[in-house]
């Protein structure tokens, strides 16, 4: 995917968020961002444009969607989503709002202790997830539902959603694929970089799989 898209980017202020709208940036696509606290994204660009809002309040989705190739979510608030399914509710709204536009490509980044559409996790990422983990069971929860919805809602839309396996902001550790079978801990800006080229992959819609690197070179 070389050509110049307009991306229409929820979560950019986070921590994978503000990798991605640089490398998005970088990489020639104009990057239209939704954020609570526009202050608080770091990128600066002629093709960024930035719209103060929240998922949580009333977004005109039709005016945000306009002219939009593909939809980036890497949004959570881990202390909302204990008490409701914040993501969830967005999720079923933006949908509609898409097929409205036009807008086919969707990318939903979960995480590795959420599990896939009728899978189960691993007995090891189990007890992760309900031990030193559960302080962020409700957006495991949320990203669950979230993937339930697209699955068996909106497989008339090009979505994908990547479950993200992150531990720190480090520098790069190398090139992350999608894996049905592994999750490598990755670092923020290897994650954005994969969500960058997993969005636009015909090879990967309707896939909830995770990401990891190559081993052996
Ligand atoms: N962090 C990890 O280690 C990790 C690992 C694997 C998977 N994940 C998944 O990836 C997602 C993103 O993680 P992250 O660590 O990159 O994000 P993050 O740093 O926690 O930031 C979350 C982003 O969501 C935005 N957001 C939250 N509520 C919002 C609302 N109501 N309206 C608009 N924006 C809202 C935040 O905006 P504000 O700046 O305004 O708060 C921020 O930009 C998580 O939700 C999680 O499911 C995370």
């Amino acid at each position: 995917m070389t050509t110049t898209q307009t991306l229409l980017v929820f979560g950019a202020t986070g921590q994978t968020g503000q990798h991605f709208t640089r490398l998005a940036l970088e990489a020639g696509h104009r990057v239209r961002a939704v954020a609570r606290t526009p202050a608080k994204l770091t990128a600066r660009h002629d093709a960024l444009e930035v719209v103060q809002g929240s998922i949580d309040a009333d977004l005109d989705l039709d005016a945000l969607l306009d002219g939009v190739d593909g939809v980036v979510l890497m949004i959570g608030d881990r202390v909302a989503q204990q008490e409701r399914l914040v993501n969830t509710e967005f999720v079923r709204r933006l949908v509609p709002a898409m097929r409205r536009s036009g807008t086919r490509r969707l990318l939903y980044q979960a995480g590795g202790l959420s599990a896939a559409p009728g899978k189960r996790l691993m007995p090891v990422l189990r007890l992760v997830r309900s031990t030193i983990a559960r302080s962020f069971d409700g957006q495991h929860r949320d990203n669950e539902a979230v993937m339930r919805y697209l699955d068996t809602e909106a497989r008339d839309l090009a979505w994908v959603a990547h479950r993200a396996g992150i531990g720190s902001d480090g520098p790069s550790k190398g090139v992350l694929r999608r894996s049905a079978t592994w999750i490598s801990i990755g670092t923020f800006v290897d994650c954005a970089a994969y969500n960058l080229r997993l969005l636009f992959d015909d090879g990967a819609v309707h896939s909830c799989d995770g990401s990891a690197y190559r081993r052996g070179r």
